[in-house]
């Protein structure tokens, strides 16, 4: 994965809550998100759109036809005005049979009717249109006609020609009920049947007063829906503009919203490519690459899992490479061990011979007599010299033999060695001669420092930890020698440590003074430590380079393991 191409975030307070939540649950809340705010835009605009419809809906099945209604009703009582006001001079008898037909109430009631359930209807206009801007309520165009037409006491008045004559000399305005104009009709029949014309006129004129005021009054009821089915539409209009203009900005809000989580998962993946890149570093040789254990939770788990992983697999490869170095180590050993068990063998049967020559010879002297064959000085030096020389011959096979027995047998371990008496021995053998060299032995011996050795070993190591010291003061110093508890409880080791007050070893030597044949000296063979370094893997210890206690020199400690009490 390459980078993402983001730039890097400082860990601000939000970001530091985001990286509590599991990568799972950020995911979840990223597209829980970005659906809400989608599903929050769909369903605004589909409930705007809804509540458009209806108001729609509204004016134009139910309000504009009222409208119409009202328009057409007002032409009609516009018309039978002027068609009485035409024939009632000259042609009473028509007017009296024309009138009844007329029935302005009748239509005036199934407007009201309809008037109330528009009105009705009206006040529950789309729930998320009335939200934005409620539509300008319809006004009671009813209640203008309804005045028309409340009056009962004026139809009991009128009952009758008896009441009718005060009734119209007071001249009331006729409330205009039904039955007061039915009444008046009736009135109007009568006079005109009974050829009261100048009644009749006057009736008639009532009859168009009332038709009048229905016609202004439907005419202002006409007036105010028009007026108010214009603030309605212009209302819709202004819904309608409204919503797109919502529309464009919550989807708008939505797309940010996504980019925005779609910005937030990647911030949030983008410690994968950084763990993904330390594995590729890893893999192409670079040990030391471990991952950052910042991120989501899933994440941190992985980098602190590969964490652990490279660590566990750069101390494996560690191990391998001292095994290694090891291994060719004891080939090495192995290979000089052949060779000087070879040598011993081959030298084994000349040093016998010279020691049967020297013992022939011996036996040839002996046959000689002093002062006759040979002056007895040179006899007896003879004989000396030949015991020299059988003497060290018998040293050499006695050497040659031991060696022979020692590369042959195993380690003849012995269990509970005191340590300490080992220590304290060789400190014993050497301290004499070691004086004479300018060298004092200081003696460190803790108590019960036992464990399980082949003690000819641990003194040969002893022996060449002690002259490699010596070797390193040659104008005299003080060689420490110690035996002490190490280790840690549960895992306790004992330790033998040579300490001296020489130069030290060079720190580029220090890794490889084990090694065998690796001298600095003219006449060293670099063997005395290889062999310490054999002594210690045999008792499953270890040798190694410490840091001086008491000077500037060299300390080597050879740590073994301590028997285990029961
Ligand atoms: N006490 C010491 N102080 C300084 N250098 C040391 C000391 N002991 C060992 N060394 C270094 O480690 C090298 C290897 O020591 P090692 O005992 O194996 O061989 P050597 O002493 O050189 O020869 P050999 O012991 O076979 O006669 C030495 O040549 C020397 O450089
Ligand atoms: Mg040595």
């Amino acid at each position: 994965m390459g980078s993402i191409g983001l730039a890097p975030i400082e860990p601000i307070g939000w970001t530091i809550a985001v990286q509590r939540f599991s990568l799972s649950t950020r995911i979840f809340i990223a597209f829980a998100v970005v659906v809400a705010t989608f599903g929050a835009a769909a369903f605004y605009g589909a409930a705007t759109v809804s509540g458009l419809r209806h108001e729609l809906g509204f004016l134009r099945q139910r309000a504009v036809p009222m409208l119409r209604t009202l328009k057409s009703h007002s032409l009609e009582l516009r018309g039978f005005d002027e068609a009485l006001q035409r024939a009632a001079p000259h042609d009473l008898d028509w007017v009296a049979r024309f009138v009844p037909n007329a029935k302005p109430f009748v239509r005036l009631d199934r407007i009201l009717r309809r008037l109330s359930k528009l009105t009705h209807q009206a006040r529950a206009p789309g729930v998320i249109t009335a939200l934005l801007s409620p539509p300008p309520p319809l006004p009671d165009v009813g209640q203008e006609l309804r005045l028309l037409r409340s009056s009962k006491r004026a139809s009991k008045r009128i009952e009758g020609d008896a009441q009718l004559k005060p009734l119209l000399s007071q001249g009331p305005p006729l409330q205009g009920d039904e039955q007061a104009f039915n009444a008046l009709v009736k009135a109007l029949q009568r006079a005109v049947a009974d050829k009261r014309y100048t009644d009749a006129s006057r009736l008639v004129v009532e009859v168009r007063r009332v038709v009048r005021r229905i016609h202004r009054g439907v005419d202002r009821a006409e007036r105010k829906l028009q007026l108010a089915l214009d603030d309605r539409f212009e209302v819709a209009q202004q819904s309608e503009a409204r919503l797109g203009l919502i529309v464009l900005t919550s989807t708008s809000v939505a797309l940010g919203v996504s980019v925005l989580m779609l910005w937030v998962m990647l911030w949030t993946l983008k410690p994968m490519a950084s763990l993904a890149n330390v594995v590729r570093r890893f893999a192409s040789g670079e040990r030391g690459a471990r991952a950052d254990t910042g991120g989501a939770r899933e994440i941190r788990q992985l980098a602190l899992e590969y964490n652990r992983m490279a660590d566990a697999l750069a101390e494996r490869e560690r191990e391998l490479v001292s095994h290694r170095d090891e291994l060719a180590r004891s080939e090495r050993l192995a290979t000089l061990g052949h060779m000087a068990a070879r040598v011993v063998h081959e030298i084994r049967n000349p040093l016998s011979s010279i020691g049967l020559n020297a013992e022939m010879l011996s036996e040839e002297l002996d046959t000689l007599q002093p002062g006759v064959d040979e002056p007895p000085s040179t006899i007896s030096e003879a004989q000396e010299l030949l015991g020299a020389i059988g003497g060290e011959v018998e040293r050499l096979r006695e050497i040659t033999e031991g060696y022979l027995q020692s590369a042959r047998s195993a380690p003849q371990i012995e269990t509970s060695v005191d340590i300490g008496g080992l220590v304290r021995e060789q400190a014993e053998f050497v301290r004499a001669e070691l004086r004479e060299r300018g060298v004092s032995i200081e003696l460190y011996v803790e108590a019960d420092v036992i464990a399980n050795v082949d003690p000819k070993l641990i003194r040969q190591a002893l022996w060449n930890l002690v002259r490699n010291g010596w070797e390193a003061m040659p104008k005299g110093g003080v060689l420490w020698l110690e035996a002490f508890h190490a280790g840690v409880p549960g895992q306790t080791e004992v330790a033998v440590a040579v300490e001296d007050s020489g130069e030290g070893i060079a720190v580029e030597l220090r890794e490889r003074i084990f090694e065998p044949f690796m001298s600095t000296k003219p006449s060293g063979t670099g063997v005395g430590l290889a062999l310490v370094a054999e002594v210690a893997k045999a008792h499953g210890g270890r040798a190694e380079v410490a840091t001086p206690r008491h000077g500037k020199g060299a300390r080597i400690e050879l740590i073994l393991a301590a028997p285990k009490h029961a």
